[in-house]
């Protein structure tokens, strides 16, 4: 048994890590966008998409069967990822040195979707962890308007809910016309986890 920040236990081989095993996914956090997907519908055949945070791989093999074979993925970590798809190139790197200059980025910018799970590991202490993750986001959206992302296009992050989340949401709000934040069932309970959702890309503000 694991537990969370409010000493809830959970249990790390719970539902969603079976149907993970049982789908052939390499982490349940397939699950999530899954359920955003559902609700959404972010995929359609021929899509690129950029994926941050993409190790070990289930977003990747969960988008990668959406797009299909005429589509094309992109998958960055600071890690290697387990998965190995016709249809998908990873590179090891952090998404902090990636641009829209990055050689194997640029042919495929700007992208149809940027989707970001990246996520550092926690340390439990709200501040650090929160900052952390937004961090993270708000370098994932500065790519999306570095001209990774095209116009129309959508994005999808994790980021933790805590100290600095309103203020930066209500700056990402006014770059999308469609804007969400989502708490997919796959999230473990008491996680300060959720995803925003931005749908129709409004472009890069002043340009
Ligand atoms: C929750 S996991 C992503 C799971 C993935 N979406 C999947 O379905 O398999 C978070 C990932 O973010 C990555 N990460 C953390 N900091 C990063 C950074 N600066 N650049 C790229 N990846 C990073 C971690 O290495 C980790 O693999």
């Amino acid at each position: 048994m694991g537990k969370t920040r409010k000493g809830l236990r959970y249990d790390p081989k719970d539902a969603y890590f079976k149907r993970a095993k049982q789908e052939g996914f390499v982490a349940r956090s397939a699950f999530k966008l899954e359920e955003m997907d559902q609700r959404w519908k972010f995929f359609r055949p021929g899509m690129t998409i950029l994926d941050l945070g993409c190790a070990p791989g289930s977003w990747l093999q969960y988008a990668s069967k959406k797009v299909g074979a005429k589509g094309h993925l992109v998958g960055i970590d600071i890690d290697p990822v387990r998965v190995d798809l016709a249809n998908v190139e990873t590179y090891v790197m952090s998404l902090y040195d990636v641009s829209v200059e990055t050689p194997f980025i640029k042919p495929w910018a700007p992208f149809d979707m940027i989707q970001s799970d990246a996520m550092v590991k926690t340390v439990g202490i709200p501040e650090s962890d929160v900052a952390k993750s937004i961090a993270l986001v708000e370098a994932s959206l500065k790519l999306a308007e570095s001209g990774l992302l095209k116009v129309g296009g959508s994005f999808v992050a994790k980021v933790f809910e805590g100290p600095g989340f309103s203020d930066f949401y209500v700056d990402f709000k006014r770059k999308f016309k469609r804007n969400y934040v989502s708490k997919p069932e796959a999230i473990r309970q008491g996680s300060r986890e959720v995803y925003i959702v931005g749908l129709e890309y409004k472009g890069a503000i002043g340009s």
